[in-house]
């Protein structure tokens, strides 16, 4: 796995992070106290997520799943999904659950940046297919284009 900590950053990778940390602080986690931040970068946008909690634990949302359902909801997920950095308040950069692992393969696939921080500024650049190897992809199984294709092309958006 291309590991890095203290990785050398492009200027939007680090926008990405400060959008990151700006979403944490939005975090409601009045349960584990462990907030969480994230910025996913859908072609040209920028859209941030964080972590809720409720006191149905089971509802609790992370902050990268939260960084999707927001792209969705305000179409930028139109665009592919390449970057999506996440941040914590850790000894070493957080690492996205396994849950999160599959939106994230679903929507940025196998070649998805990750940037995994945390507030002391330590990096580490992975791909979706670093975190999850074989992922699970509904076109790739047999028959399953077909079982799309006839639900009236049911998927809502053009990836560019
Ligand atoms: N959490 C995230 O938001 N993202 C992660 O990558 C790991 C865990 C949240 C879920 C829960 O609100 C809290 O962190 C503790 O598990």
């Amino acid at each position: 796995m291309a590991r890095r900590t203290k990785a050398i950053l492009s200027a939007a990778d680090k926008a990405l992070i400060a959008a990151a940390i700006e979403a944490r602080e939005c975090a409601h986690a009045p349960w584990s106290n462990f907030k969480v931040g994230a910025a996913a970068r859908f072609g040209t946008r920028v859209i941030k997520g964080c972590n809720v909690e409720f006191d149905v634990y089971g509802l609790t949302n992370c902050a990268e799943r939260t960084a999707v359902f927001a792209a969705y909801a305000c179409k930028a997920a139109q665009k592919k999904l390449t970057a999506i950095a996440v941040v914590a308040d850790t000894p070493q950069p957080v690492s996205p659950c396994g849950a999160c692992r599959q939106v994230l393969f679903e929507c940025g696939g196998a070649d998805l940046r990750v940037l995994l921080t945390n507030l002391r500024g330590d990096v580490q650049v992975v791909t979706m297919g670093d975190l999850l190897p074989s992922g699970f992809q509904l076109d790739a199984q047999a028959g399953a284009k077909r079982a799309r294709t006839s639900r009236n092309n049911a998927w809502p958006y053009k990836k560019s």
